[in-house]
This record gives structure tokens, sequence and C-alpha cells, in this order.
């Protein structure tokens, strides 16, 4: 069976509920129009009244998006239920049946913290038992994390500092880095080493610049990218690889992106929306997309838009909201992706040349106060996800598991959520996520998650406020 969202079938497998955001979930103008129109026969928390319940997952009519569609807008005049296609509207429709959804998570709540209620320190999953070790705090929001060949960790804060974790000590922050922008999501992002590290010792971050533009009188930023050395705590040989014009900069404090992989010479790397939703369908402007330069900076002639008049020549894809994971699959060489979406709506996609992933045109999602975006779920032209999730995880970093501690897991993707704080591992086969199993729930906001050269799997959590960041560990419990 492939698993293309709809979570219903699969909510005994998958509950991705939202908990530190619950007070999202159930609320605004959804919520208002659930409770005057079926409450009355559905009950308030659609536990059932005159009308049957709608969270035992039992479907008289279908659970497809489509037929819950149907069976609000028809209706069942013979059994007791007027239709509702004139009193509302397909918007309305569309939000009420991702409401449903929710709901139908938030009601098996219960039983997935048992399930994922460790014991004696150890997390029982359906192939492999693991405990969390800690590594080391770090001293504010660590973002992002990679593996010296020294076996020494490197780890970016959002504040601004980079450190050095040598046998679980924080050491650092490094001297000279990229002043940073801190600004809302915003500051010293991703960091990775370039493949040939061994050989030419270059280290790239991505931060969030302010070179003085500004956006509607305000101070305006955007998403950059500079390579540099590390020698005696210092940062050294600095050189700019991609930098965005002021001119493109916006005040938002949010959509950042910024992951990058490598490939082939090439860094492919992300920047959000930057809070302008319909930026991530206008070729001419950086945000919104994935892009492709090589790793010293330069822009591919080949790209699919470099001869395009306009255009921004490094775009690679469009239509993106946030995508904030990037990871290779490991046997076939794609680029996968995730997408923090709107309220239900976060994704995973497959990311190809030139193709346009529907941002914010087509979405699973809805606003965060209930009111719809837009009624389309697809259309032509635009990419489906391969995986998305009503409600959302707020999906984040991800990797494809490559160690050898855990065999059964391997080349899973593993698939990070902050508001959630769920870590999720996606069984993918070809092109097509085939199941997806919540490995561990409520212990942090799951940031990252990146494979050691040990074989363990490592997580960047972040749990209290103002956030404080660890890295953490999974072992095999045995
Ligand atoms: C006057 C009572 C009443 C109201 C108001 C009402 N319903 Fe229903 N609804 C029913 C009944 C009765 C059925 C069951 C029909 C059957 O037995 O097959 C039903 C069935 C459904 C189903 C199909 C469930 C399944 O098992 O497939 C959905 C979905 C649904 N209602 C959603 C809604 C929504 C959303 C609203 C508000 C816009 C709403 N209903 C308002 C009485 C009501």
């Amino acid at each position: 069976m492939k698993l293309n969202g709809s979570l219903t079938t699969f909510a005994a497998i998958s509950l991705a509920f939202v908990s530190s955001a619950q007070n999202r979930i159930g609320s605004g103008a959804v919520d208002e129009l659930y409770q005057a129109s079926c409450a009355s026969c559905h009950g308030k928390q659609l536990e059932g009244a005159s009308g049957q319940p709608l969270i035992d997952g039992i479907w008289k009519h279908g659970d497809s998006d489509e037929a819950i569609a149907k069976s609000i807008r028809d209706g069942f005049p013979e059994l007791g239920m007027a239709p509702w296609k004139d009193a509302l509207n397909e918007e309305q429709i569309r939000s009420l049946v991702i409401y449903i959804h929710e709901q139908n998570q938030l009601a098996d709540k219960e039983a997935l913290l048992k399930r994922l209620e460790p014991s004696d320190g150890v997390f029982k999953t359906e192939l492999h038992s693991f405990k969390l070790e800690k590594v080391t705090d770090g001293d504010g929001v660590l973002w992002s994390l990679d593996f010296l060949p020294n076996g020494d960790l490197i780890t970016t804060q959002r504040d601004g500092k980079l450190w050095i974790v040598k046998n679980g000590e924080l050491t650092g922050p490094i001297n000279g880095t990229p002043e940073v922008w801190q600004h809302g999501q915003g500051g010293l992002l991703e960091v990775a080493l370039h493949p040939d590290f061994q050989e030419n010792q270059w280290i790239y971050l991505s931060y969030t610049e302010n070179t003085g533009g500004k956006d509607a009188g305000k101070p305006a930023g955007m998403t950059a990218i500079a390579r540099g050395r590390i020698k005696d705590g210092n940062w050294i040989d600095q050189e700019e690889i991609f930098h965005v014009p002021s001119k493109f900069h916006t005040n938002a404090g949010v959509h950042f992106g910024s992951r990058f992989v490598f490939k082939d010479g090439y860094l492919f790397f992300s920047i959000g929306d930057r809070g302008r939703q319909d930026m991530a369908q206008d070729i001419t402007r950086p945000n919104g997309k994935i892009h492709r330069i090589h790793d010293d900076g330069r822009v591919p002639s080949d790209n699919p838009f470099a001869q395009e008049k306009d255009a921004y020549k490094s775009i690679w894809s469009y239509g993106h909201r946030n995508p904030q994971g990037l990871d290779l699959h490991p046997a076939t060489g794609e680029i996968w992706e995730t997408e923090h979406g709107p309220r239900g709506g976060d994704e995973t996609n497959w990311i190809r040349p030139g193709l346009n992933y529907g941002w914010p045109v087509i979405t699973y999602g809805m606003n965060y106060n209930g009111k719809p975006l837009t009624q389309h779920t697809a259309m032509e032209g635009m990419e489906q996800p391969l995986r998305y999730w009503v409600p959302s995880i707020a999906v984040c970093g991800i990797d494809f598991y490559e160690g050898n501690r855990f065999p059964n897991w391997k080349h899973n993707l593993f698939a990070s959520g902050m508001a959630s704080q769920e870590l999720h591992r996606l069984t993918i086969e070809g092109d097509q996520v085939m199941a997806d199993e919540i490995v561990m729930k409520n212990q942090g906001r799951v940031r990252d998650v990146a494979s050691g050269p040990d074989g363990y799997l490592y997580v960047l959590l972040t749990s209290g406020t103002p956030g404080k960041g660890s890295i953490y560990r999974l072992v095999p419990a045995n």
C-alpha cells in the first residue's frame, strides 16, 4: 500500500499531533464553524450524539478527503443530515475535512503517549529498541551538526556561535564566524563539511544576514552562505558562496530554509518563502526555492532557469514554503526534502530540476487561525508531496540512516518534528513512502537528525523557553 498522506487509515501506526502547539488545534474559525454547524449531532468533541462519532475510525461513507467532503456537501437527508453545499463554501468544507483529520489524531493521543513512553530508559519501537544518550548541552538553540574526521562534532547555535564538541565537551565558540542577523527564526543555521574535507578543510555555514536592506521601512534580511576553515579556534579563509542583493530581502522573521546537500561538485540549498508566500511562485525571486550552485559559489549555466530573462539563475525548484530538511537518498542519489507547512500540510518531496512544488497555490494545510488558504490540494503542473502530515508535525531536519548499529533501519528516512516533539521513521520504496512510525516523542523539540560515522543516530533536541539545545544520540538497547 502506498501511503500518500491520508492518515486516517494509518492512524494506528502514525499518530502525528501537535502538543506544545495544542492551543492552535481546535481553535479558530474552523472550530467555531464545526461547533455551530455540526456539534449538535456529532458531539462537541466529535464523539458522536444523534449523528455518529467522527473520531472512531469507522467511516461508513469513506475516509478519503474527497469522500468526507462529499459527505458534508451532499449530507444524508434520508438519514438525518441535511446537505451543506448551499450553506458552506468549498473552502469551509475543505477546512472541516482537515479539522476532522486533526481531531482524529488528537483522539488517539493517550494511546500514542502510552506506547511511546520509555520504560527504564528504553524506547521500544517496531524494529529496534534504543536508549537516548546525552552527548552535550549547548547554551542556546542548536540548529545543525556535522561530524569531523577526528571524531569531534561541529554544531551551530542560532545566536551565532559555532562550537566544536570534543569528548562530550563544548569547546569554542570559534572566533570570527560571520556576523548573523538575529531576527525571529533567523541566525546561524546550517553547518556541513565539504565532501572532500580531508583534502580542502572547507566548512560551509548558512546564516541570515542584513546588509542594510529595508523592506517597508524595516530592517530586512535573507539567508546567505559562506565557507571557511578552522585553525586554532579561529574561522579563517572565509569566502562568500551565496548572497542575495538587499533589494530582495524581506523584513519577516520567518522561513529562512537553510539546509545543504552536496552532490557531484554542486551545492544544493534551501531558502524559505521569507514570510511572503506568493514570492514562492515568482522565479525572479530567490525565496521559496531550492537552489543549485557550484561548491565555490558559481551559478551553473545549465540550471533550469539560467537562460530565462530576469529569472534568479540559481533556482533549481520552486513553490516551497519553508524547506528545513534536505538529504540525498543513499541508494539513488536523489534529493529528498521536507518542508514545514502551515496548519496541516508539512511535506516530504522528491526534488527535481525546474519543477513547481505548489506553495501557496496548492497545499494540504490551512492557516493557523483555521481559515483555509486555498481549497486546492492538487493542480496540473504542480508536484504532489510524497508524504504530507495533517496535522503538521513541524518538520525540520531529515536524514537517511546509513549506520550499522540499527541494521533494520538502514536507508530509512528520519524526520524531526519540532512542535510535535517527534522523531519519525519513514520507510521508502523507490520514490514512495510506504510507512511512517513515530520512534520518539516528548523528549524535546527535534530540530535535526544525523547518522554519525560511529553508526549511532544523533538528534538535536531543544527544550524550555528560552530554548536550550542539547545533542543526544540513539544507541541500541539490548
Ligand atoms: C442534524 C444532525 C447532523 C448535523 C447537523 C450534521 N450531521 Fe453529519 N451526519 C449525521 C448523520 C445522522 C450521519 C450518518 C448517516 C449514516 O448513518 O450513514 C452523518 C454523517 C456524517 C459523515 C459521514 C460519516 C461516515 O461514517 O462516513 C460526515 C463526514 C459528517 N456527517 C460530517 C458532518 C459535518 C462536518 C457537519 C457540519 C457541517 C455535519 N456532519 C452536520 C447527522 C448530522
